[in-house]
């Protein structure tokens, strides 16, 4: 059982990346085989064209680093995101990665064939950072993942939302640490 970390923050070492550590670690302690993380902002990653070629062929026209990370999404059994609010919103790198899930999709929105036994029921979660003391200014990055998770039945994990503003200012903040900790046993708890 593989767990996937997926970074959209440019700041590594900063507040969502030990986030992110955090699950990885609950997901290691839980039993997990192999953990992983992926750092957008290391990846070559375009965003998405509407070109529709994905509908038809299930293969992205584009040629970047995507073709690899959803290797990596195929094979995980959880994937758990980490991304800080940059003006009410995801990073630019975690939108351009999310936009580019077209390719496990038809045209109806429905899994590709290809790729339906291995994405239906796949476990999502989410972890928020923001600058404001009310973490409900992630509601917007909460609400993309958690509507993609029920529109395509995945499994939602729930999300872990956070507040800080200094590089690695959250390893002062327990709650939000076991909170991180504890949405990776849950990732990896079947
Ligand atoms: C470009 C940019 C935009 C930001 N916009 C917001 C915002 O709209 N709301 C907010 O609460 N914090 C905002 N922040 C603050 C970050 O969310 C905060 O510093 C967070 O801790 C960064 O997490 P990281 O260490 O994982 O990168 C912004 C930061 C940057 C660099």
């Amino acid at each position: 059982m593989k767990i996937l970390g997926v970074l959209g923050s440019p700041r590594i070492g900063g507040n969502s990346d030990i986030l992110l550590s955090q699950a990885l670690a609950g997901a290691k302690e839980a039993g997990a085989d192999a953990v992983e993380k992926i750092i957008l902002d290391r990846r070559r990653i375009a965003g998405c064209k509407d070109c529709k070629k994905c509908n038809k062929t299930g293969f992205c026209a584009i040629k970047d680093d995507m073709a690899d990370i959803q290797k990596h999404i195929l094979d995980a059994y959880a994937v758990i995101h980490a991304s800080p609010v940059y003006f009410w919103s995801m990073t630019a790198q975690m939108k351009a990665y999310l936009d580019r899930w077209c390719v496990f999709f038809d045209a109806d929105w429905k899994w590709q064939k290809l790729y339906y036994p291995k994405m239906r029921a796949k476990r999502i979660g989410l972890i928020t950072v923001c600058g404001d003391i009310n973490t409900h200014t992630a509601d917007p990055i909460v609400h993309s993942f958690k509507t993609t998770a029920e529109m395509t039945k995945m499994t939602w994990l729930g999300e872990v939302m956070a507040s800080a503003n200094e590089k690695g200012e959250i390893v002062s903040d327990n709650m939000a640490l076991k909170q991180a900790f504890e949405l990776g046993v849950k990732a990896a708890t079947p």
